[in-house]
């Protein structure tokens, strides 16, 4: 499938895991991709990398907590490849595990900062480039965490928020045609849990499926999704959870 031959699609969080198999994914379907990180040297290798495989990619300084720094991004991306029609945001993690923050007051508020604002000043930042493409797309990378309980709560908290963000923003912009889109992993086996790799083995039973996910299986629904096979979705959430939320069923009997 080459679903994104002519366009453009800028990823957040690009350089590892889940952003990095989505630039992956784009660029071979055909898309020219910004590969935006705060970690400059792996996004540079990645967009090196792509750029070898005969796509077309640039590495762009992008920390989502700081607006100057997202519309420098987006600037720098238009500036090199002359429109937008993609925005993938993807980056993000639980603050809490990486023990960048005490509990209490500030890490609700800077969770909230950098799951539900950042994906805001990413939207803002990209919105009037979206307007113009014509067909423009944005895909949030939630988490299942906010849809259900799993047991952190200022991240799935801001994670939920982004449910609701997207379906206020498709019906304010639908009429300028740019769609909004939230995929929500389960587990998924990224440097997230490079510390704690028996929960990847314990966390298979709670899955239908018997498997955590792969960043490859959240890049095909955030691709999917990007993609005009989605042109009349918009505003929705799609579970990427190998069966989490359908219930309990397979650990009985
Ligand atoms: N791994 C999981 O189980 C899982 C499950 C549900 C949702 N998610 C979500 O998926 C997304 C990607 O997670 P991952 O597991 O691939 O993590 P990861 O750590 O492998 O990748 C995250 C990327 O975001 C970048 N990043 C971090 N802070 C940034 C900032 N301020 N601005 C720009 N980039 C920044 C990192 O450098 C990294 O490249 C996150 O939003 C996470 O909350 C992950």
């Amino acid at each position: 499938m080459r679903r994104f031959e002519g366009k453009v699609a800028l990823i957040t969080g690009a350089a590892h895991g889940i952003g990095r198999a989505t630039a992956v994914r784009l660029a071979a379907e055909g898309a020219s991709v910004a590969v935006a990180d705060v970690d400059t040297d792996a996004a540079g290798q990645l967009a090196a990398e792509l750029a070898g495989d005969g796509g077309s990619a640039i590495a762009l300084a992008c920390d989502i907590t700081s607006r100057d720094s997202v519309d420098a991004a987006v600037a720098a991306s238009v500036d090199r490849f002359g429109r937008l029609d993609v925005l993938a945001q993807v980056a993000g993690h639980n603050l809490a595990n990486r023990t960048e923050v005490e509990p209490g007051d500030d890490q609700w508020a800077r969770q909230y900062d950098f799951t539900f604002t950042g994906a805001v000043r990413c939207i803002e930042a990209a919105l009037p480039q979206l307007v113009a493409s014509g067909s423009g797309a944005v895909v949030l990378v939630g988490s299942i965490s906010g849809v259900v309980a799993l047991g952190t709560n200022p991240y799935a908290a801001a994670k939920a928020g982004l449910i609701s963000l997207v379906a206020n923003l498709a019906a304010e912009h639908g009429p300028s045609g740019v769609r909004f889109n939230v995929v929500a992993p389960g587990t998924i086996a990224t440097r997230a849990f490079a510390n704690r790799p028996q929960a990847l083995e314990d966390l298979k039973a709670i899955y239908p499926l018997r498997r955590v996910g792969q960043p490859e299986d959240v890049a095909a629904a955030v691709a999917f999704l990007a993609s005009d096979d989605a042109a009349w979705i918009t505003g929705i959430t799609l579970p990427v959870e190998g069966g989490l939320t359908t219930g309990p069923g397979h650990l009985i009997g």
